[in-house]
């Protein structure tokens, strides 16, 4: 019998999956995986379950009042936890905490696989999960807090590779004096680290469009996690990625980024360096190298990870366009920052 992963959103940027089996409500599903979302007839009377399903396919059930939840709401997306029943895979917003929902974000731990070091620019980190934790799931696009060992503190990486495996791997931009940095200098295979997650409402939506997506730097990992389920999908949705550096030697992952285009049909990208003295054929800023098809008159989804500056550039630059984008979907990162800020 087919079961489901549902992935609950909580507004504090926290991500549980639980699995739904067939026919299963998901209320009754999350129930089982001991969350308790909100609730409060479980009869849909009330209405106090409802949610947002961002992707997937889903039946509403019919045992509802209108009072609870209006033709027009479920047109735009509303969903009652208590009737819905989901045929595939999907997406939930949930509209409160996972504290509210008595869960938290997942903890597991790690060990080191392997470190690769490129030039001063970044690292490439893989890690194998314990098997004791399950195939850890999330969304394409989505991070997790590794704790650095024996600081207290923690760093926020997105994830570069696919879901549901146990082998992570992430970019990490080297930082002189950054304190993962300075941990990873002296790593190696066989270390141990504790992660939390995953976090983060940016994440792959489902594929509608075309999609353009706009890496700044090491931003450019949630990019080749998208990537990658976009190929084993076998996708042939217009994708155009801008991957845009400081320097010529920030722009690291080239030829991973280049095998998409034999894996994915309409696959295409740019790279761009910052640097004027550069010998790249294409210099400045990510937006000064966005081809004008790529936005497709405006049919387009747009994604960007990048540093604060870059998200405002863009931001700028889409509110003067000709051709906005459909939908955007951004996620600023700072180097010495735990956080990350999603929209
Ligand atoms: Fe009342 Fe779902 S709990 S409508």
């Amino acid at each position: 019998m087919p079961s489901y992963n549902i992935a609950l959103n909580f507004e504090d940027g926290i991500t549980r999956f639980i699995e739904c089996k067939d026919n299963e409500k998901v209320l009754d599903a999350a129930y089982r995986n001991k969350i308790n979302l909100p609730m409060d007839c479980s009869d849909g009377v009330c209405g106090t379950c409802k949610c947002r399903a961002e992707s997937g396919a889903y039946d509403l059930g019919n045992d509802f009042i209108e009072d609870a939840l209006t033709p027009d709401e479920a047109a735009s997306g509303l969903v009652l936890t208590c009737q819905m029943r989901p045929s595939s895979d999907c997406v939930l917003a949930v509209p409160t905490t996972s504290l509210a929902c008595k869960t938290r974000q997942m903890k597991f731990a790690a060990t080191v696989t392997s470190i690769t070091q490129h030039h001063d620019a970044a690292i490439v980190l893989e890690l194998k999960v314990d098997a004791s934790a399950s195939t850890l799931v999330f969304l394409p696009g989505q991070y997790v807090n590794i704790d650095v060992p024996a600081t207290g503190q923690s760093r926020s990486y997105s994830f570069s590779s696919k879901p549901g495996e146990n082998t992570l791997a992430f970019l990490i931009k080297m930082i002189p004096g950054g304190v993962m940095s300075g941990w990873l200098e002296k790593a190696r295979p066989g270390d141990r680290l504790d992660l939390a997650g995953p976090f983060g409402s940016f994440y792959l939506r489902d594929v509608k469009r075309p999609l353009l997506m706009l890496a700044g730097g090491t931003g450019l990992a949630p990019f080749l996690s998208m990537l990658e389920v976009l190929a084993r999908a076998e996708s042939r949705e217009h994708v155009h990625l801008v991957y845009g550096v400081t320097r010529d030697r920030d722009l690291v992952l080239v030829d991973e980024v280049a095998s998409f285009a034999s894996r994915l049909p309409n696959f295409t990208f740019t790279t761009v360096v910052a640097d004027p003295n550069s010998d790249h054929p294409r210099k400045g800023w990510v937006t000064q190298h966005i081809p004008k098809e790529a936005l497709h008159g405006g049919q387009v989804d747009a994604y960007l990870c990048g540093p604060p500056q870059m998200v405002d550039a863009v931001r700028t630059y889409f509110d003067g366009a000709d051709f906005k984008p459909a939908s955007f979907h951004y996620e600023k990162f700072t180097a010495n920052v735990t956080g990350k800020v999603a929209a």
